[in-house]
């Protein structure tokens, strides 16, 4: 009898199941316009699929996914343990891919005390955006002709937004920016591998045998990537340590003190000071290994950039193909500080239009639009279904964010509404996840994208590159970047910077 109700309580499931692959064969890229269809073909708020050897529930209702984070958000704490992410998350030690337990908890408490916290927002953070924006900036608009005159000028915005967060990440948390021919190139080789095989992974992941049949290629890249990664990784380690210990005993030269210096002198040290000062408090402590403190410089590379250039690459878009909305943030801006200077952020919170556009741009271009996935560590129920332990939860903020019973013309770009304080479907914006994993860089983001958006409208004027619309279309990734990276024309407004 218990047997016979388990069954009738499963989601709804797709029928065509395959022995070994399930409903792999069922599943294109993007994957998740694949599962917002699946869902709508099957009418279901929850969906249950047979990913290779793991049973997978879907989400596409807000209702599904909030249950999911609120009643049962202890139960789907957990991240799964996908081989990939073994190798690119030091053994499953790094906060977005460690299990619910005590290492997150601390990992994820200093993280909030030392990156994270308003405080920090404040003093450190604010004087590194300030001036990577103003960098952002001077690249866009560089290069006037013989005469000295400024004319449009085409440029890739997609590279100009790619270096602003990655330089912006590195500084929070080794102090430094990483340029150059050398550990620069380096680094951003190791971003892109690491982005294209964590995409490139994901089959082998989930039909374990396919990562011994015909995957040799990618199993030594994985490999070489991993090397590469943790060499860089220890030197940045290294480097901070034997600044500390210089600290430690003796004040710096004045003449030692340079940019990064007066980074770390404004901003009381590093989250990865603040690591080997705990690994020297709790020596041999499994907490505080380089190891630990590598997979922090790793998380934050790739929670970090990706996410934050590419939502600010959609904006930019967005308003490329809504100039009327450009001018209404431009005069936002104009009003604020009266056209004397650049926008610090200290203005942010009178630029109200300005986050409007971009929690507008989150919502229909979710960067991570099926969040992260989690791992339920015990039975329960959801909607009804019952969800059996050791299922992965894929929820799809992308189909919930355009749910036309939530919000008014779903696919219409209207940052106005949420200027409504009781605009509907105000509560279902999910992009940065829920719970207790939700994501802790969401101020941080928000600081620096509306820095960043903000800077760009004033300081530039844009025109899109000919008559066409920008291409919106979303392409595949780990993370949901735009298919054809952007570029536009653009020409200084003459604002001092
Ligand atoms: C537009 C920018 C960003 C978006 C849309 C975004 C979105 C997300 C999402 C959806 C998750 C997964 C939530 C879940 O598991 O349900 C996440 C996790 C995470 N994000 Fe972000 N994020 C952004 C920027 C950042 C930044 C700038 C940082 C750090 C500097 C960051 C650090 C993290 C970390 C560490 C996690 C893992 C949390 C954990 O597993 O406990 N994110 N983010």
């Amino acid at each position: 009898m218990s047997a016979q109700l388990d069954l009738l309580q499963r989601p709804p499931s797709p029928p065509r199941g395959l022995p070994i692959v399930g409903h792999l064969h069922l599943l294109s890229l993007p994957l998740h316009r694949c599962l917002s269809r699946l869902a709508s073909l099957h009418n279901a708020p929850v969906l249950l699929l047979r990913l290779g050897s793991r049973p997978a529930a879907v989400i596409s209702s807000h209702a599904a996914a909030e249950e999911c984070f609120t009643k049962h958000d202890l139960t789907f704490a957990n991240r799964p343990s996908l081989p990939s992410s073994k190798r690119l998350s030091y053994n499953f030690t790094t906060l977005v891919a460690a299990p619910y337990g005590p290492h997150w908890r601390n990992l994820r408490r200093i993280a909030a005390e030392e990156l994270f916290s308003f405080s920090r927002l404040n003093s450190a953070s604010s004087f590194v955006f300030n001036e990577e924006v103003r960098r952002l900036i001077r690249r866009l608009g560089s290069g006037g002709d013989a005469a000295g005159l400024f004319r449009n000028k085409q440029v890739d915005v997609r590279a100009a937004l790619e270096e602003l967060a990655l330089n912006a990440v590195m500084r929070l948390t080794v102090g430094r920016r990483c340029e150059g021919e050398g550990e620069g190139r380096r680094l951003r080789w190791v971003v892109k591998e690491g982005f294209e095989l964590a995409r490139e992974s994901g089959v082998g992941d989930l039909l374990p045998f396919l990562r011994w049949v015909g995957n040799g290629g990618r199993e030594r890249r994985m490999v070489r990537l991993e090397k590469e990664a943790d060499q860089l990784f220890q030197m940045l380690v290294e480097e901070r340590r034997r600044r500390d210990d210089t600290l430690g005993r003796s004040r710096l030269k004045e003449e030692d003190v340079g940019e990064e210096e007066e980074d770390s002198q404004r901003r009381k040290g590093t989250i990865v000071d603040r690591m080997l000062e705990l690994q020297v408090i709790s020596p041999g402590s499994a907490s505080y290994t380089d190891d630990v403190i590598k997979g922090l410089i790793l998380t934050m590379i790739a929670a970090g950039t990706d996410t934050t250039a590419e939502t600010l690459e959609w904006a930019m878009s967005l308003l490329l193909n809504h100039p009327q909305a450009l001018e209404k943030a431009r005069s936002e801006i104009e009003a604020q500080v009266n056209g004397q200077r650049l926008i610090d952020d200290s203005d942010l919170g009178n630029l109200p239009y300005l986050q409007c556009i971009l929690r507008e741009t989150l919502r229909l271009y979710p960067v991570a639009p099926l969040l992260l996935p989690h791992e339920s560590s015990g039975d329960c129920t959801v909607a009804g279904f019952h969800i059996p332990r050791g299922t992965m939860l894929l929820v799809n903020a992308y189909h919930i964010q355009r749910d036309l019973a939530l919000w008014e013309e779903a696919a219409s770009f209207k940052p106005e509404r949420f200027m409504e304080t009781a605009a509907v479907g105000r509560g279902s914006m999910m992009a940065f996840g829920m719970g207790r994993r939700r994501c802790p860089g969401e101020g941080v983001a928000m600081r620096l994208m509306g820095l960043a958006l903000g800077a760009m409208v004033q300081c530039l004027e844009w025109r899109r590159v000919g008559p066409e619309e920008v291409d919106m279309e979303e392409g595949a990734g780990m993370t949901m970047p735009k298919a054809t990276p952007l570029e536009a024309l653009c020409m200084p407004r003459g604002i001092l910077l």
